[in-house]
């Protein structure tokens, strides 16, 4: 690209120009460029954007030295909203994903009540347009009785099934219910796929164990690779969309490497490319989680399946508990970890420290998901996109640091872990959410649409 552009501006809400950006190329390479925003939507990436008029433009951004890429969309997040506030709620999430550059979530189920209804889908919409700094969207849970609501309920990414690891009238583990399910209609089945009779008669074997890292030997790669197994034969039976959360296991990349209809994708947490069993000794039940962490050839088999797009994308599987109940010991302690925040700028080091490309990272923190669930107009910098647009620093190395973190849950299993890729500036729909560490709190954003 060459030349200067002009334009005249058409008004100063949601009109934002950022100069001099260091932008992705069509082949991965870098250039540095200006982008217009205008009403909240990209419409001008070009070299050098000349204003031809003094009309409003609410912002320009010196972004000289910054890299701008599409916001991440975290696509597997616990918001714990309704019922569960004590441990996050869609307000401190979402600044969370604003100051981690994540200008969208899709969140699971799992709150008090469950979402597995149109009235609680509805419900979680209504307090997310009032308090959501970011775009939202909400899954419906599978229970052995709300059929009819898996089919109809809008609008949702898809039907989140547990297959295991247990959360209420959430789990969903015979044939007799799993089949109906698949056969009926078409939209997205998300699987967590941990095998429940399996995990059970391990938690027998292991009773009595106190220490947090038999939880990876309770519920262990079988489990996983059980389950997977298990979906993976149904979506074939029915041709039905399938997507497997959180992939853990070296044994499932490898199944899925081999045999991988294209309806099928499948995602990986951060911490299970970069943590393994080994953090047990170091952060005690903070590293608990479903599914388990597991060895570091796992790690290995998970990033080349990553690299060779066997896996389609990141999710956090942002799952945040207090610092209390992890203090409560194994095994009364509950599962998970808190990531919106940390997880750009841990997949932007790995992008920096050669284990991959900012490229790779930007498809499979936004491109890919926006693709995946059909998700209109995010994931490029490109005319008529959406302005969630992210201005990360990769020059400068800061630690991840409890006190600096938006989560309510106040930790991070990558607490002192020295990262680049930090967000300076987020914008959603051309609106800045989040600039040089200042949340702006008036923001809100909107709910995500799917299928488009
Ligand atoms: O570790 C986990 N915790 N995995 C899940 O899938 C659910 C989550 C939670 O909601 O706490």
């Amino acid at each position: 690209m060459s030349g200067a552009s002009s334009f005249a501006p058409e008004g100063g809400q949601g009109n934002l120009l950022i100069q001099k950006a260091q932008l992705l190329g069509a082949k991965g390479d870098f250039w540095v460029g200006d982008v217009l925003v205008q009403g909240g939507k990209i419409t001008l990436v070009s070299p050098e954007i000349v204003l031809s008029t003094d009309e409003p433009i609410s912002h320009i951004i010196d972004a000289q030295g910054l890299t701008l890429l599409p916001g991440a969309i975290d696509p597997q997040v616990h918001f714990r909203e309704p019922g569960l506030e004590h441990k996050e709620d869609l307000f401190t999430a979402s600044c969370a994903c604003a100051a981690g550059g994540v200008t969208g979530f899709l969140e699971m189920p799992n709150t008090k009540p469950l979402t597995t209804t149109q009235a609680t889908l509805d419900d979680k919409l209504q307090r997310a347009a009032q308090k959501c700094l970011v775009n939202y969207g909400f899954f419906i849970g599978a229970t052995p009785e709300n059929l009819p609501d898996l089919t109809e309920a809008h609008p949702t990414p898809g039907i989140k099934i547990f297959m295991g690891s247990m959360h209420g009238d959430l789990l969903i583990d015979t044939d007799a219910i799993l089949e109906p399910i698949f056969a009926r209609g078409s939209r997205l089945i998300a699987v967590h796929a941990e095998d429940h009779s399996r995990i059970l008669s391990r938690r027998q074997l292991f009773a009595g164990q106190t220490d947090p890292a038999v939880h990876s030997q309770i519920q262990d790669v079988e489990a996983a690779l059980l389950a997977t197994k298990r979906a993976l034969a149904l979506s074939k039976k029915y041709q039905r969309r399938l997507h497997i959360l959180h992939l853990s296991t070296g044994a499932e990349a490898q199944l899925l490497r081999s045999d991988k209809p294209s309806w099928v994708t499948a995602e990986v947490t951060p911490q299970h490319l970069l943590l393994n069993t080994s953090a047990y000794a170091e952060i005690g039940t903070l590293a608990q989680m479903n599914p388990p962490l597991r060895e570091p050839e796992d790690n290995e088999i998970l990033w080349q399946a990553l690299l060779d797009g066997v896996i389609d994308f990141i999710a956090t599987d942002h799952a945040p508990h207090t610092l209390e109940e992890k203090a409560q010991g194994y095994p009364n302690t509950p599962s998970g970890m808190p990531g919106v925040e940390t997880s750009l700028p841990l997949m932007l080091t790995q992008a920096m420290q050669g284990r991959c490309t900012v490229a790779q990272v930007v498809n499979w923190m936004s491109a890919n998901v926006a693709k995946a669930y059909g998700i209109p107009h995010k994931g490029l910098i490109a005319p008529g996109y959406d302005a969630d647009l992210v201005l990360v620093d990769l020059t400068t190395y800061r630690p991840v640091r409890r006190e600096q973190l938006h989560s309510k849950c106040g930790w991070s299993p990558f607490e002192g872990w020295n990262l680049t890729g930090w967000p300076v500036m987020t914008i959603v729909g051309g609106q800045i959410v989040y600039d040089r560490g200042q949340l702006n709190t008036e923001v809100r954003g909107q709910p995500l649409t799917f299928g488009g």
